[in-house]
C-alpha cells in the first residue's frame, strides 16, 4: 500500500532477537542505534533528534499506565469518534508501546491496525491483525490517499512542529465518511482553590514545559492554542466534536473515577519523572542536574501533599471527512 517499502519495518523485523533480519539490516541497525543521554536510551538519529522523552522500559512503563488512565477516563472506551463497527483499516501514529493499537486490534478482530512511531519499542507477541511500522509524522506520509477509515493520535503534545500539515496528511488517506480523533494533555499544571502557587514545582513544570517546547518548536501548549480544531478545521474534517476533562495529578478529587485516574496519573508521573523532564531541563534549558534533582525532590513532595490539589487538561477533538 505505501510507495516506500523500505521503510516499512515491523517490530518483528526490527526486534534485536530476531535472527530473520535480511535486506533491511542496515536500516534496522541504525534504527536501533539508540541515543544516550544521562543513561536513558532515545530513539536512534536518524529522525530529528527533537523528541523530548526515552524509549526504554521505565519509559515504557509510564506509557502504559498512561493508557490505563486514559481508559478509565473514557469510561473503557478507547475512543469516542462514532466509527462503524465493521471499519476495515486504522492508523495509530506516534503509537509508543503499541498499547492502544493492541486493544484496539483485540476490540476488532477483524480491522487491519497500523501503528507507527520513531522507535521500535512495541512487542513482537501482538494480535494477528496489528503491525507497526517505523515512521516520522512529521514528513509527508507516503499512504495512498483513502486508505484509512480511522486515523487516531494521542499524546503528541511537544511532538509536532507543525499540526495542521499533520491533519493535512490525515486528511489525505482518510477515507471519505472515515474519522480523525486526537487525544492531547496540555502540559499547564493549575488549581481551582490557589494550592499550585505561583512558583512550586507543580506550577514550574508548566512554565518549563511550555519555555523548553518554544525552543524546539515543538509546543506543549496544545490546548491553549487549539491546534486539534484548528487543524482538523483547516485541513476540511467536518462534524468536529471537542471532549475537556480535568485531570488531577494525584488521589484529591472527590469523584471516585477521577480520584482513581489521579492514583495512577501520580504513578506514571512519579514512575519517570526524569524521563520526562531530562532532555528538556537539562539538555533545552540547560538546567545544571544538582538543581535538576532537588527540583524533582519538590516535585514528588507536592504530589503527595494531600493540601495541594493540581490538575492538568486533556482535552479530545474527532472530526469526519466528507463523503
Ligand atoms: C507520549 S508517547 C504516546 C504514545 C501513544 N500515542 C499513547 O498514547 O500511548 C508519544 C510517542 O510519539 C512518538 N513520536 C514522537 N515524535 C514522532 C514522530 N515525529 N513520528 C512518529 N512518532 C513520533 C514517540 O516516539 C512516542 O512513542
Amino acid at each position: 500500500m505505501r510507495g516506500k517499502p523500505s521503510l516499512r519495518l515491523t517490530s518483528e523485523l526490527i526486534s534485536p532477537d530476531n535472527d530473520s533480519i535480511h535486506s533491511t539490516e542496515s536500516v534496522s541497525s541504525s534504527i536501533l542505534e539508540y541515543r544516550i543521554i544521562r543513561g536513558r536510551t532515545y530513539h536512534s538519529e536518524r529522525h530529528d533528534s527533537s523528541y523530548y522523552a526515552p524509549n526504554d522500559e521505565r519509559q515504557n512503563a509510564s506509557a502504559d499506565i498512561t493508557h490505563h488512565y486514559l481508559t478509565l477516563l473514557l469510561d473503557g472506551k478507547l475512543f469516542l469518534a462514532p466509527i462503524k463497527q465493521d471499519i476495515k483499516r486504522v492508523l495509530d501514529i506516534g503509537t509508543g508501546t503499541g498499547i492502544w493499537a493492541i486493544d484496539f486490534a483485540d476490540e476488532y478482530p477483524h480491522t487491519e491496525v497500523t501503528g507507527t512511531d520513531l522507535s521500535p519499542t512495541q512487542p513482537s507477541w501482538i494480535p494477528p491483525n496489528v503491525r507497526f511500522e517505523i515512521d516520522d509524522a512529521t514528513q509527508s506520509w507516503t499512504w495512498d490517499e483513502g486508505s484509512f477509515d480511522f486515523v487516531h493520535m494521542r499524546y503528541l503534545f511537544g511532538s509536532i512542529p507543525d499540526w495542521n500539515q499533520l491533519f493535512r496528511e490525515a486528511f489525505r488517506i482518510c477515507a471519505p465518511g472515515g474519522w480523525v480523533e486526537s487525544g492531547e494533555a496540555e502540559c499547564l499544571v493549575t488549581s481551582d482553590d490557589g494550592t499550585v502557587k505561583p512558583g512550586s514545582a507543580m506550577d514550574t513544570w508548566g512554565r518549563l514545559f511550555a519555555e523548553s517546547g518554544e525552543k524546539i518548536g515543538r509546543s506543549f501548549k496544545v490546548i491553549t492554542e487549539e491546534v486539534q480544531r484548528k487543524g482538523m478545521e483547516a485541513a476540511g474534517f467536518v462534524d468536529l466534536q471537542t471532549v475537556r476533562y480535568k485531570i488531577p495529578m494525584s488521589g484529591w478529587a472527590a469523584d471516585p473515577k477521577l480520584a482513581e485516574v489521579g492514583r495512577y496519573v501520580r504513578l506514571t508521573v512519579e514512575n519517570d519523572m526524569e524521563g520526562y523532564s531530562t532532555f528538556l531541563w537539562n539538555n533545552v534549558l540547560g538546567w545544571p542536574a544538582d538543581e535538576h534533582q532537588i527540583f524533582l525532590m519538590s516535585s514528588r513532595q507536592e504530589l503527595r501533599d494531600r493540601n495541594i490539589h493540581p490538575y492538568f487538561t486533556v482535552q479530545y477533538v474527532y472530526g469526519r471527512k466528507p463523503e
